[in-house]
């Protein structure tokens, strides 16, 4: 079966052209995007996603691109036409389409794309049972990473350092030595003292929905949590490192730059949250 995407009002096969050369997202990448994890058909945390669409959008005095009642019937119908159980789905909203020069018509017409992918639903488990491999990289991005821009040329080199060194995900360290976040995911650790630790929401990461979604629990479960920014070097010397997207959910670090974290397997605290966040979406 083709994979079918939704381009700018039409449903089409995704290898079929539909972009023109002078859409801003393609030119400046001047645009955002979101991507929804789907779980037994069901899109997960829709409307904490809709709302940080919203978000990036407003940051960047873009219009949105349909209602928000109009843009859920297309996600629900490019699920359907591709037939996805447990996959993601991508959403990207361009600026529009105009003669290529920097500054922008507040007037253009947005151009919205959207595709559905499945992944396998064992990957998931099998995360959790192994764990990852971090490398420690530069933050190399810019001032504004709570929008989700896709503009993602550091995230993609970050990436391409992890698989370089032959491990899953790159955590960025800006110029104090602190953990900003992973190249796509969001960082935490179990320090020391077994506090759970993750840097707060700012300008500084993304702010995550599984990373929202997490808090609440921890803050229902009762845990010791603070978010408060850590060290490449606290992270080395912490009981257990994660990282959390919507993508998989819960990620444990086993090692970061080749050195065991705690005693280099998946952490009983990675474990618990991952649960909680299965129950949350159950
Ligand atoms: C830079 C960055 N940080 C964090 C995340 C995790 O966000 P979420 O939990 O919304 O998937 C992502 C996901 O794509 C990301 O790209």
């Amino acid at each position: 079966m083709s994979r079918i995407a939704y381009i700018d009002g039409v449903y089409q096969p995704l290898n079929m052209p539909g972009i023109l050369v002078e859409d801003r997202g393609y030119q400046f990448a001047d645009g955002v995007y979101e991507v929804c994890a789907i779980r037994g058909g069901k899109l997960l945390d829709e409307a904490r996603h809709l709302d940080r669409l919203d978000y990036s959008l407003a940051a960047l005095d873009m219009p949105t691109p349909m209602s928000r009642a109009a843009l859920q019937q297309v996600m629900r119908e490019t699920l359907r036409r591709n037939r996805v159980r447990d996959g993601i789905l991508y959403m990207q909203v361009s600026r529009g389409v105009a003669p290529r020069e920097h500054m922008f018509n507040p007037d253009l017409k947005p151009v919205l794309v959207i595709t559905a992918r499945p992944i396998a639903a064992d990957r998931r488990a099998q995360i959790i049972k192994k764990g990852i491999s971090v490398v420690s990289v530069p933050d190399q991005r810019w001032a504004r990473c709570d929008i989700k821009s896709i503009s993602l040329l550091p995230n993609v080199l970050a990436r391409q350092s992890a698989r370089n060194a032959k491990v899953q995900e790159a955590w960025q360290i800006d110029g104090q030595g602190m953990v900003t976040e992973g190249a796509a995911t969001n960082a935490w650790i179990v320090d020391a003292k077994g506090v759970l630790r993750t840097r707060p929401a700012s300008h500084k990461i993304l702010n995550g929905i599984v990373r929202q979604v997490l808090l609440d629990c921890v803050v229902d479960l009762g845990m010791k949590f603070e978010e408060k920014p850590f060290s490449l070097k606290e992270a080395l010397a912490a009981k257990e490192c994660f990282s959390t997207a919507s993508t998989m959910s819960v990620f444990p670090v086993i090692e970061i730059d080749g050195q065991k974290i705690g005693a280099g397997k998946p952490g009983e605290v990675a474990k618990m949250l991952s649960d909680a966040y299965d129950a949350v979406e159950a």
